[in-house]
């Protein structure tokens, strides 16, 4: 240690004693602002709609009025149904992309049996009962979800209603989603909570909530899969009991899920259908994924702690030195001046605007993290020009509301406002000039670090809420949604020669039209590793395609296994970053002995080779919101091993991955799909459906390639080329290929491509208006020696 190490860790020292006082006082602050700004519990009424009165046809379905409540029911032309209690109505909603969907005026509402209605659209039937049962079917008549009657406490002074909704599922349905949760894909018996929260530490598989929660649920079951998303954004549980067969005595018990929530409308969408029919009606509804410019798809290598410019350099030319690929090096909260945002440490990097250039030069790109609370200190510019333009958090009785976060005592911009997230956009102008080219924000729960109690703002802080004003229990779960969106529409117009690239800790339903996520701080250890993944997945089913683990592991030091095998999965997720704390061991590919660094250097080159490859994948998400990243059963709902399958998923129509989870493994059992699958590093051939032993040494995870597959790679003189699966003998194959056009905006095609065999050979020819064509890309067909 030396002088200047030495002051500055008696500083950081007795900062820690300040920040722990702080957070006393704040946790203080925040029970008394909510003692006094939120309503007390009385008294409450229990509520259920009673039976049905009559009913008002309208466009798409109608209005269902009961004696005590009335429903209203529409069937969109995309085939989302939509209905809302209590008058409900599908707008003001944070997680739909724009107006809500037309109505489809073939769908009428009709009288059904015992004194119920239904409606009857092309791809499903919805019906409600007397009493207020509501029914999905598919068009079948086969029945997916039937919702029983709601039940509402109200206080009985007046005020915000609980709710309860109970919901039964099929016996052999699976649940998934509910945003990014560790214990999944598959989301097993048990109470899920929907409230953003920073878990404080590490977290591991049975940590639950963290950082993004949506009141979004995908069932998959034998008759059809659907979505079903609850608009609101309170806090509230859901609890899942999945069902049970009978074995054929005819005694199945469904599967069932309660939602209870402490207040906001009672409203929610449904969409029916095949996995990637229902997620493009739910892009469709909530908003395209944004398309992340093509180096955002390469590798990342982040650390909390760097120091300063020159150990930027130092980890840069260990990369370039070794020849390993990189793409881009994110700065976190250190290269602040005293962890202030929109701020830097002139000390540590003096000249960050000359760092970014030469890294660009390297083609390496800048990544600047971005946290929402600003030191509430006058002086500080950022404070003081909100204060000026009043952009900041304010407690019931107008008091601005101060929380505590890694610059100290610190304001939080009110993102639920169009004025403050403006305001608050400009400010990247500054990171801009600094020479960053993409955002990454954190702690944006929002996080303030506390003693006792909830880390976050009182629950009766007052938010805008786009001008109907209300408090935190509202905003909390779209307050990082929002800040999301004020950095992206910000950054579009700051740099429209790129497209925006910023990822959120945090987020709620919608958030892909803004960026990604990732993570968040999971804990180094093999469970860490299963809980990135099944995160990743569940997110992907949620409508958010681009997220990514922190490869190692937050915190301590992985085994040069574990690293490995975490960057070996990194290496086939959207976001593949290296990432670690300030007191983590290192996480350099190279710090971890000469096998290691061969294995991560094999990882990183076929990563540059599939880069066509995610770059379409990429395009096809924005498109269709089909993830990236999908589960097995994503093209087969119907195999029920595949929907409890979750060491493996897709990545893309083309490749199935099977990465190592558990140390000490060389050979492990993959669930296959149907149809026929090589093994890309030995071409051996795998009949699906079943299981299957492959190879895992620690040089490779597995990857299979569906035969037919037509994945487009980078070739060595860094052109485009086709890496052609032969078909199986009679089969055709086929892909689609889409080609960035710079990092800008303008519509690539899509090139579709053909497979088949003729007179012995494997054929490939691009499909387009005029019929078949030779394609432009150099083809290289790979399996023939199996067939
Ligand atoms: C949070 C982030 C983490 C970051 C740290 C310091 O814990 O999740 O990624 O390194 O804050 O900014």
């Amino acid at each position: 240690m030396d002088g200047r190490d030495l002051v500055r860790s008696v500083k950081i020292g007795s900062a820690g004693a300040a920040q722990r006082v702080r957070t006393v006082r704040a946790a203080w602050r925040r029970r008394r602002a909510d003692a006094a700004g939120l309503p007390r519990r009385g008294a409450e009424r229990a509520r259920v709609p009673g039976p049905v009165r009559e009913v008002e046809p309208g466009p798409g379905g109608g209005v269902v009025r009961f004696s005590r409540s009335e429903l209203r029911i529409t069937v969109a032309v995309n085939g989302a149904v939509f209905w809302g209690w209590d008058g409900a109505a599908p707008e003001p909603s944070y997680a739909l992309a724009g107006r809500s969907p037309e109505p489809d005026p073939r769908a009428v509402l009709e009288p059904d049996k015992d004194g119920g209605w239904r409606v009857v659209a092309e791809r499903v039937t919805v019906v409600v009962s007397r009493h207020g049962a509501i029914e999905v079917l598919t068009p079948g008549g086969v029945l997916l979800r039937r919702d029983l009657p709601p039940r509402w406490w109200e206080p009985v002074g007046g005020g915000t209603a609980r709710w309860m909704q109970r919901s039964e599922v099929a016996a052999d349905a699976r649940f998934f989603g509910l945003g990014g949760r560790a214990s999944g894909p598959r989301l097993r018996d048990g109470t899920y909570r929907l409230w953003n929260t920073d878990p404080g530490r590490p977290f591991g598989p049975g940590d639950d909530p963290l950082y993004v929660t949506m009141p979004v649920q995908l069932v998959v079951a034998d008759a059809a899969t659907h979505l079903v998303f609850h608009d609101t954004s309170w806090d509230g549980t859901v609890t899942l009991r999945e069902g049970e067969e009978g074995a054929g005595s005819g005694h199945d018990r469904e599967g069932t899920s309660e939602l209870r929530m402490d207040g906001g409308p009672l409203r929610c969408w449904v969409m029916v259908g095949t996995p990637a029919r229902v997620l493009l009606a739910w892009a469709s509804l909530t908003g395209a994924p944004a398309l992340p410019p093509a180096w955002a798809l390469g590798h990342h290598h982040a650390r909390w702690g760097f120091g300063g410019e020159q150990e930027v350099r130092r980890i840069v030319s260990g990369y370039l030195e070794r020849d390993l690929p990189l793409d881009a090096v994110h700065l976190d909260i250190d290269h602040y001046d005293a962890h202030q945002v929109f701020t830097v440490d002139t000390e540590r990097f003096p000249k960050l605007p000359q760092l970014a250039e030469d890294l660009l030069r390297d083609g390496i790109r800048l990544v600047s993290i971005v946290d929402p609370a600003v030191k509430a200190e006058p002086g500080n510019d950022v404070f003081d020009s909100g204060t000026a333009e009043d952009v900041f958090v304010r407690d019931a009785s107008g008091q601005l509301v101060r929380g505590v976060a890694w610059p100290g005592e610190v304001a939080y911009p009110d993102f639920t406002h169009a004025r403050v997230r403006q305001w608050w956009g400009r400010l990247y102008e500054e990171r801009v000039s600094q020479g960053f080219s993409g955002f990454w924000h954190a702690v944006n729960e929002p996080t303030s670090f506390t003693a006792f109690g909830e880390s976050t703002l009182p629950r009766s802080a007052r938010h805008a809420l786009e001008g109907r004003g209300g408090d935190h229990r509202e905003a909390h779960n779209v307050y990082a949604l929002c800040m999301a969106q004020a950095a992206y529409e910000a950054l579009s117009g700051l740099t429209p020669q790129e497209r925006p690239f910023v990822f959120s800790r945090s987020g709620w339903a919608g958030m892909q039209r803004y960026g990604g996520t990732w993570s968040g701080d999971v804990a180094t250890g093999w469970p860490g590793l299963r809980a990135s993944l099944s995160l990743i997945l569940g997110l992907g089913l949620c409508g958010v395609p681009y997220s990514g683990p922190d490869v190692g592991g937050f915190d301590g030091s992985p085994s040069p296994e574990l690293y490995l095998r975490w960057f070996q999965l990194g290496s086939y997720l959207p976001l593949f970053r290296t990432h670690a704390s300030l007191r983590a061991g290192r996480r350099e590919p190279w710090e971890f002995g000469a096998e290691v660094l061969e294995h991560a250097r094999v990882a990183l080159v076929e990563r540059r080779r599939l880069l066509p490859y995610f770059v379409t994948l990429a395009h096809l998400a924005r498109r269709t919101g089909a993830p990236y990243v999908r589960p097995l059963w994503w093209a087969a709902p119907e195999d029920r091993a595949l929907r409890d399958c979750e060491d493996a998923f897709l990545l893309g129509d083309c490749l199935l991955v099977a990465p190592v989870l558990d140390p000490g493994t060389d050979r492990r059992a993959v669930q296959l799909p149907r149809g026929r699958w090589y093994d890309t590093a030995t071409e051996q051939v795998h009949e699906g459906p079943g299981q299957v032993l492959v190879d895992s040494p620690l040089a490779r995870v597995p990857v299979l390639a569906r035969a037919g597959a037509v994945i487009p790679v980078r070739g060595e003189d860094g052109r485009q080329e086709l890496e052609v699966w032969a078909p199986a003998h009679g089969r055709t194959g086929g892909g689609l290929i889409v080609q960035d056009v710079g990092d800008g905006r303008p519509e690539p095609e899509i090139e579709r491509y053909l497979a088949r065999w003729e007179d012995g050979r494997v054929v490939v020819e691009r499909e387009g208006e005029d019929g078949p064509s030779e394609s432009p890309h150099p083809v290289r067909i790979r399996g023939l020696g199996a067939s």
